[in-house]
């Protein structure tokens, strides 16, 4: 190699580098024109190695040469470098915009269950006058959903309420009634509960009946608790629920676990008591049952029945959400249809 010869290379090679670079439309291309170039088996890399046969007095000056003309390569690359990067990304930016006025896919939402709705309704009703929530076992003991009700092995009472046995001792309950027994037995006086869940009988599918539905209880047990209060609680219960004007109507009934008993109608909020197809004309709708806490029910519960009284009431949900949102057949309720469900949408 001869030390004049190294000029010429450096142009042929800055020739052939412009010539590519001009070419390239990618920085993927550029890359490969800087391996070729400047990496570990590249022509400038050569020829700097190539310097060993120079005379030692030539080496310095075209050692400089080729520094010089790898840093000026270099740079040429960068900028190169940059304006492909620039493109690329202008490029990207346009193919990869987002048109903001396509119309959106639908994305279903659920909604909450109308035995939910009316289930949270209630909660939130009966938490605002002070009640506390209290959940209790679906697959209850005889001994509270029958026995600490009042309602004796070969009552007439178990009639009305055949339910699944697990064995002799243990039933799905048969209603939320047995939380009442729970609730005395965990709690002191005070006491104001309210306890909603799932309850189960032996009953045939029809409009009216499910083998599954829902209730909610309510407990209230203290000093001097009398029928005036239970009237008191449920009038707002009743308003709260429909709104003014709506108010409840007591009925002498009979239960085990209360004394006295009653049926609670509230007013029909389709024709607000004037009668109409809903109420069959009367301008009431049963909605719950109710009564005086049976002093035995007390005594059984470990409360002293000479010192406290109580009241207590069992709601049948599915029948307010009927009722709320016009559902004519009880089985709409469990059937698990979307086209049924999305329409309960708050
Ligand atoms: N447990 C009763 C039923 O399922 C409903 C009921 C009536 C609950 C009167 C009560 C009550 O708490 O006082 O038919």
């Amino acid at each position: 190699m001869r030390f004049m010869g190294i000029k010429e290379r450096i142009a042929e090679i800055r020739e052939t580098m412009t010539q590519e670079m001009r070419e390239a439309t990618s920085t993927q291309a550029l890359d490969e024109i800087r391996v070729r170039l400047l990496g570990k088996k590249g022509d400038l890399t050569a020829l700097l190695r190539g310097m060993g046969q120079l005379a030692p007095e030539e080496r310095p000056k075209a050692g400089a040469m080729i520094n010089e003309a790898r840093e000026k390569f270099a740079e040429m690359l960068e900028a190169k470098a940059s304006e492909l990067k620039a493109r690329e990304q202008e490029i990207a930016l346009q193919q990869e915009t987002i048109d903001v006025t396509q119309p959106v896919k639908n994305v279903p939402i659920g909604a909450a269950h109308p035995i939910n709705l009316v289930m949270n309704e209630l909660v939130d009703c009966f938490t605002g006058m002070g009640f506390e929530v209290l959940e209790g076992p679906e697959v209850e003991l005889d001994h509270y959903n029958f026995e600490l009700m009042n309602i004796p092995k070969n009552h007439p009472a178990r009639d009305a309420q055949d339910t699944f046995y697990v064995d002799d001792n243990i039933v799905l309950r048969t209603h939320t009634s047995p939380m009442q027994a729970r609730a005395m037995l965990s709690r002191k006086p005070p006491i104001r509960v309210i306890c909603p869940g799932r309850v189960y009988r032996a009953d045939e599918v029809d409009a009216t009946h499910s083998p599954v539905f829902h209730q909610m209880e309510g407990l209230v047990v203290d000093k001097d608790v009398n029928m005036a209060d239970l009237r008191g609680t449920l009038n707002a219960f009743a308003r709260r629920l429909y709104g003014e004007g709506i108010t409840t109507r007591f009925r002498p009934s009979f239960f085990p676990f209360t004394e006295p008993s009653t049926e609670v109608d509230l007013t029909c909020s389709a024709c607000h008591g004037k009668g109409c197809r809903i109420c069959k004309g009367t301008g009431w709708i049963e909605v719950l049952g109710a009564g005086m806490v049976n002093p035995r029910v007390l005594e059984m519960c470990g409360i002293d029945s000479s010192v406290y009284s109580g009241f207590a009431f069992g709601i049948g949900l599915e029948r307010i959400a009927m009722l709320r949102y016009g559902i004519s057949d009880m089985r709409l309720l469990y059937e698990g249809d979307v086209r049924f469900l999305s329409q309960f949408r708050k």
